[in-house]
């Protein structure tokens, strides 16, 4: 009996183990205490963004930068289902770097340094006048991070390309 207890608490024990191990640590990484200055969107408001998910990855030629494109569980959802306009509370984050050579192998691109941190957060009541999106950008320059100063009329301009996509260039990219 004795021996008994013993094993179910080993396999017990086990298991436990087994399923931590398929637990991501969390990122606690705080971002900077940084706001957009006209809109006062702060970097804060995405909090833990190193963990949503990856939905696309796109490369920009003429800026030489690799930018992946992650989406908090309610974008990421309305994505993966092929929504068009994203739910309230969706927030789509694009971090660049920029690209050098891959020393063991020249001919390999790989991602070097942080360039920027922007996001789109939407909220069709706040935002009205930006079709229902929020944009912020901050830019990372000599290890520091800094909210960019320009005028986010020039975000909402460009993604009227695709207006008729919720102002969104992303498409999912699935993993299989
Ligand atoms: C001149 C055009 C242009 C401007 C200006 C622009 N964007 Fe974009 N944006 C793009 C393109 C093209 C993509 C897709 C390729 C990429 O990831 O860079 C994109 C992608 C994004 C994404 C990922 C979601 C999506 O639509 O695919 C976010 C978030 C984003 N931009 C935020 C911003 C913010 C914030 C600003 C303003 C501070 C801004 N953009 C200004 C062209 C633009």
């Amino acid at each position: 009996m004795k021996n008994l207890s013993k094993l179910i608490l080993g396999i017990a024990c086990c298991s436990s183990l087994l399923l931590s191990a398929e637990v991501y640590i969390g990122d606690t990484t705080k971002v900077p205490d940084l706001d957009m200055k006209n809109t006062k969107l702060s970097f804060k408001e995405i909090q833990g963004y190193q963990n949503y998910k990856i939905v696309a990855s796109h490369f920009r030629k003429d800026k030489n930068e690799i930018r992946y494109i992650l989406a908090n569980p309610v974008a990421y959802n309305a994505l993966k289902e092929n929504k068009v306009i994203m739910p309230n509370g969706s927030k789509i984050v694009k971090i660049g770097w920029s690209v050098n050579d891959m020393a063991t192998f020249p001919s390999a691109l790989e991602a070097n340094k942080i360039q920027r941190v922007e996001y789109m957060i939407k909220d069709s009541k706040k935002h009205k006048e930006s079709d229902g999106w929020g944009y912020a950008r901050f830019i990372k320059k000599d290890s520091q991070y800094k909210a960019w100063t320009g005028d986010i009329q020039s975000c909402v301009s460009c993604h009227a390309i695709v207006k008729s996509n919720d102002a969104l260039f992303t498409k999912f990219q699935r993993m299989f």
